[in-house]
């Protein structure tokens, strides 16, 4: 139990607790599930700029797949300048373990660089951490935030780096002068964040042709399996409940009860590689996917996200302890997660547990790369802790996010 602001070790927490903490029956979605819209709504609307209509495109399984082509593909442009010259890729110090597998996958060295408060590379340290081998430095549209990447461009063409724009988080919209994705000599998409496939990936760029990939059809397994997860997960987001309301009202009398967080299947690295995070990287999405996927450039759902948004903005953004490290959303794109920054690691490891407890929809990307080293002047190293993730998708309706970002707001006022 936290009391107060005083921390106390997990037996002693959880005992007392037994009797206030209600498991909910099922959590929120963390990721938007088939909705009943008419899908003549989404398919015949116009696709915004960005990943979806750059003009060389290729389907992959995910995300991390495509990553995985970008990577290889900057690889092979360099070793053909340059023979045994593309050893090492810039990564940054707050991701997600797919982002970095890979790189890994590859049998490069992952060139960890800091980032700063806005989520961006600090250009003037950025010559610190490339070597004379670094090929490629990956660089991701944290939140969905789509922001200039004029200045990184620039760094990366005057070096020969190639610049992998991951958009798994903003598929389009404007970020600064160009659409999202039109930055990047490569532009990577995850098409599970917008839309209700569990899989589905792309691969495009602006002004690289791409070869075919000659990935082998999804085996039949697969095309199965991908109906089961769809109706799956459609069924539990219908059961979703939760009991924000509850900890609302414990976190004013101070007393909040912590889920146990069960660690991630996914704690080394090669158990990373193998166990189905990249595995899915030599066939293309089941074609399933690639119907549903279509969904993601919904603007009915982007509107929704950017109403979401706009709702843990009204609610978090006057918490004068709080900060969201990422401007509001254009009008024109689809915020992936609200982040919301604690100002210190244990209110937010505080905050997290209790909202999982409760069965709040919520990431928090804190399991970095085992080798990840400690680099100076770095808000990446701190994110990975400080920040939670609040997720935008349409499939949340508006109590729900309302109850998500009052609770956020208590537990602030109880840990802060
Ligand atoms: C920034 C970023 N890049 C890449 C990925 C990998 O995408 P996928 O899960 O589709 O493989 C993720 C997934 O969380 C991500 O958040």
């Amino acid at each position: 139990m936290i009391s107060g602001r005083k921390e106390v070790t997990e037996s002693q927490n959880l005992q007392p607790l037994r009797k206030y903490y209600v498991k909910p029956a099922m959590a929120l979605p963390r990721a938007p599930v088939v909705s009943r819209q008419s899908p003549s709504a989404w398919w015949q609307a116009p696709r915004p700029a960005g990943v979806p209509t750059l003009p060389y495109r290729q389907w992959t399984s995910s995300g991390r797949a495509a990553l995985w082509q970008a990577i290889r593909l900057a690889r092979e442009t360099r070793e053909a300048l340059t023979p045994g010259a593309a050893g090492g890729v810039l990564v940054p110090t707050y991701h997600p373990r797919t982002l970095i597998a890979p790189v890994i996958a590859q049998g490069l060295r992952t060139d960890f660089y800091p980032l700063t408060a806005e989520g961006l590379p600090d250009l003037a340290q950025l010559d610190a951490y490339a070597r004379l081998d670094t090929f490629a430095l990956v660089l991701p549209h944290y939140f969905g935030a789509g922001r200039s990447l004029a200045g990184v461009r620039k760094w990366c063409t005057t070096r020969g780096i190639a610049l992998l724009e991951d958009c798994a988080h903003a598929l389009f919209g404007q970020a600064g002068e160009r659409p999202v994705g039109h930055w990047g000599d490569y532009a990577t998409a995850s098409l599970s964040k917008f839309s209700p496939t569990p899989e589905a990936g792309l691969l495009a760029s602006a002004t690289h042709a791409i070869a075919p990939l000659r990935l082998a059809e999804a085996p039949w397994r697969e095309q199965l399996k991908i109906a089961k997860d769809l109706w799956d997960h459609y069924w539990l987001a219908s059961q979703a409940d939760d009991d924000l309301v509850g900890l609302c009202r414990r976190a004013d009398a101070g007393v909040v009860p912590l889920a146990r967080l069960e660690p991630d299947p996914v704690s080394t690295v090669p158990e990373a590689l193998v166990d189905g995070h990249l595995g899915g990287a030599q066939h293309t999405a089941p074609w399933l996917a690639h119907l549903v996927a279509r969904e993601a450039t919904s603007p009915i759902a982007a509107a929704q996200r950017r109403k979401h948004f706009a709702t843990y903005a009204h609610y978090l953004g006057g918490v004068p302890e709080l900060q969201c490290p990422v401007p509001a959303p254009a009008d024109d794109s689809a915020p992936y997660v609200y982040p919301v920054w604690f100002p210190e690691a244990g209110a937010a490891t505080t905050a997290y547990r209790a909202l999982r407890g409760a069965g709040a929809a919520v990431f928090r990307w804190d399991r970095p790369w085992p080798q990840m080293p400690q680099l100076e002047d770095d808000f990446g190293g701190r994110w990975a802790e400080e920040v939670l993730q609040l997720p935008c998708h349409p499939t949340l309706t508006q109590p729900q996010v309302e109850r998500t970002a009052l609770a956020v707001a208590a537990l602030a006022r109880h840990c802060l």
